[in-house]
């Protein structure tokens, strides 16, 4: 799969999405942006990721994400399926979806993007889009990107944690360990030194000792 690395500017791609004609690096101007992609219209996993995505666009609104979905069908049947998607939420108030849908009926974007499952083909043996999830920064680079087969639903949840992880780590010279949620303690990144460490948090670190008796793992506070 050829796709696009951490880092890669991602490309200025043209699509018609349910909200008309968009050039990507515009339609994100200098927020961060999330694109999804989608097997198939009217499929039940689908459905489901979307409604949830929906329920959850305040969140990545507060977080100043943009989000965009992608499938391998029409405008017009995205638009059909979104009255599905709403009514699955049961969120009558929420209408039209809160973010647009990429048509990637010819599947251009998902050979550029990398995006083709081999293992899920529709019923002319064509193949299906995997679950993508590409995170891009303010920046136009990608920042993360995660890939699951048509098979597995995602977790929205995780996509929301792993954002505040990227914004804060964007700014500030600490990792996130495993399970972090935010509020919790962070690490100091391997490459700085204890003292520049104690400059850049006033609160200092603390250190775990560890039988190798190696000084690395240092926890403080963001
Ligand atoms: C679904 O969204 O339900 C789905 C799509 C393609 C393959 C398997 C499941």
């Amino acid at each position: 799969m050829p796709g696009i690395l951490l880092g890669d500017v991602f490309p200025n791609f043209e699509a018609d999405t349910t909200i008309g004609k968009i050039k990507f690096h515009e339609f994100l101007g200098n927020s961060w942006g999330i694109l999804f992609s989608h097997p198939r219209d009217f499929t039940p996993v689908c459905t489901t990721e979307l409604a949830r995505a929906a329920k959850l666009h305040e969140e990545f609104k507060k977080r100043d994400v943009k989000m965009i979905a992608l499938s391998i069908d029409s405008v017009e049947d995205h638009r059909k399926w979104s009255e599905d998607i709403l009514a699955f939420n049961q969120d009558k108030a929420c209408c039209p979806m809160p973010f647009p849908i990429i048509a990637d009926d010819k599947r251009e974007l998902s050979v550029l993007l990398g995006m083709l499952d081999p293992d899920e083909r529709d019923k002319d043996g064509m193949p299906l889009t995997a679950r993508c999830v590409f995170v891009v920064g303010p920046d136009k680079r990608l920042k993360l990107s995660i890939l699951y087969p048509a098979t597995t639903g995602r977790n929205f949840d995780e996509i929301l944690r792993v954002v505040d992880s990227l914004q804060l780590t964007a700014t500030k010279k600490v990792a996130t360990p495993v399970d972090w949620k935010p509020g919790q303690e962070v690490m100091v990144i391997p490459s700085l030194s204890d003292e520049e460490a104690n400059k850049l948090f006033p609160a200092g670190f603390t250190l775990k000792e560890v039988p190798s008796g190696k000084k690395y793992i240092r926890y403080t506070k963001p």
